[in-house]
């Protein structure tokens, strides 16, 4: 019977056929492993000299790294390895002989490993990363879908900008002039008028000329938007999700997180509710650290954040940033109209900003007073402004940025291992 390894621990003390790929081996005289991997999971096959043909036990002495086989054998526990279960290999029928492999199991360079990302993402590591976004994507839909949230497709390519006008990547749209979407935002606060409560899933670029661990030219964000809701509740839906998906990966991705060495019990911290602190306490704490050159006003930097993060275990929203340094469609406080109603949510452990939210103007007026301030009176800005013609309800969003998630819950460095095949500042290959 042909298998997957995931579904090893079903067949045990059956013989089986799996199709697998060769991570690595080791042999002596009388006996080889072989490190097999199916893209489900990684197993270890064990080829014993005396029971089966010298034919065999040869093919399996000389198999080259990589090299694509259907491997007959016995599924048995071994109690040794994390995953609990080997195979004892009784035929080879090898598919294809691979060519010298050049990620070998030593060290290798960055831009070396980055020039071979088509090849690296088969590695123990990245496969364990990847697996963790999946688990990050599967528990959001789940979340959103048990809180009656509709799942709403915003375009990508658009003729109008949500997060300011200077990180665009322009395109031809035939005779027009269109970009690729910053945020699905716009529309989806469209939607919420349609559906109440919605969510996408989406990418999203940004022509950032940042060179940072957690910048991406192409970025995947999850943003709900919420009719009805003001912005403490959102704030409470924030820190519900957060807590349900690093509960998610905690219970489903057990394996994953031990090849990443993860330190778990900085996951275990991770439930609602979240510390929140008001911009100006924020500079108030960071003057304390000895930042002494930040003044009110300023928008904060990393280094200011992982400041901040530091002096809570948990996730912190900072609350209330001056209006002038946030989005053109955050709602002034009503008692204090130089801050608006929003909050970023930065991460512990220096992963920084996860999430930016707010609360969106309702008013007709206040909004076409922030679109002249901002110089966003284009035509492709009247179908925004019509949402506040027809029955405008306060309402409420957020974005989440899923690369930056996976990097705080799997804890690698940099967000280009977060993504299948990152697009980074000079990097458009492979
Ligand atoms: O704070 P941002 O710019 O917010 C928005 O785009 C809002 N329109 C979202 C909304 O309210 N619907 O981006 C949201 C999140 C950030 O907190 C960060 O996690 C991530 O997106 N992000 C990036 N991730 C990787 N690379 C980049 N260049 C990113 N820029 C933002
Ligand atoms: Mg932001």
């Amino acid at each position: 019977m042909k298998i997957t390894i995931s579904q090893a621990s079903k067949h045990k003390e059956q013989t089986v056929t799996i199709g697998a790929w060769l991570a690595n081996k080791r042999s002596s005289g009388k006996i080889a492993f072989l490190q097999l991997r199916d893209g489900t999971g990684f197993m270890q096959g064990v080829v014993v000299k005396s029971e089966v043909s010298e034919e065999t036990f040869n093919l399996a002495k000389n198999l080259t790294q990589e090299t694509s086989m259907y491997i007959t054998g016995k599924i048995v526990e071994d109690t040794r390895s994390a995953f609990g279960y080997e195979i004892q290999v009784s035929e080879i029928e090898v598919i294809h002989e691979a060519a010298d492999y050049p990620i070998t199991p030593k060290e290798h360079g960055t831009e070396f490993l980055m020039d071979h990302r088509h090849l690296w993402l088969r590695s123990k590591k990245q496969h364990a990363v990847m697996k963790i976004r999946n688990e990050i994507i599967r528990s959001t839909y789940k979340f959103f879908n048990e809180n009656d949230f509709v799942k709403i497709d915003p375009p990508i390519l658009t003729g109008s900008s949500a997060e300011g006008t200077t990180e665009l990547f322009h395109t031809k749209y035939f005779d027009e002039e269109a970009y690729l979407s910053q945020s699905g935002q716009l529309y989806m606060e469209a939607a919420a008028m349609a559906f109440g409560k919605v969510f996408s899933f989406g990418p999203t670029f940004r022509a950032e000329k940042s060179k940072t661990r957690r910048h991406l030219i192409e970025f995947w964000m999850i943003e709900p938007e919420m009719a009805f809701v003001n912005h403490e509740e959102s704030l409470q839906i924030q820190e519900n999700y957060v807590s349900y998906i690093a509960q998610s990966v905690l219970d489903n991705c057990k394996l994953e997180l031990d090849v990443l060495e993860r330190d778990t019990s900085k996951l275990e911290l991770i439930k609602a509710p979240f510390p929140r602190i008001s911009y100006d306490d924020a500079i108030e704490l960071l003057k304390k650290k000895g930042f002494d050159d930040i003044e009110w006003g300023e928008d904060f930097g990393s280094p200011h954040e992982t400041a901040i993060a530091e002096h809570f275990e948990k996730p912190v929203f900072i609350t209330n940033y001056p209006a002038e340094i946030k989005a053109f469609y955050m709602k002034p406080d009503p008692e204090r109209s130089d801050v608006v109603l929003c909050a970023d949510l930065i991460a512990p452990e220096g992963y920084g900003e996860i999430i930016g939210g707010s609360q969106r103007i309702d008013d007709l007026e206040l909004m076409k007073e922030r679109y002249d301030q901002h110089g966003l009176n284009g035509p492709a800005y009247k179908w925004y402004m019509e949402l506040r013609q027809y029955g405008s309800v306060p309402h409420s969003g957020f974005g989440l940025g899923l690369e930056r998630t996976v990097a705080w819950l799997s804890g690698v460095d940099h967000v280009r291992e977060t993504i299948p095949f990152p697009r980074l500042l000079n990097r458009l290959y492979p």
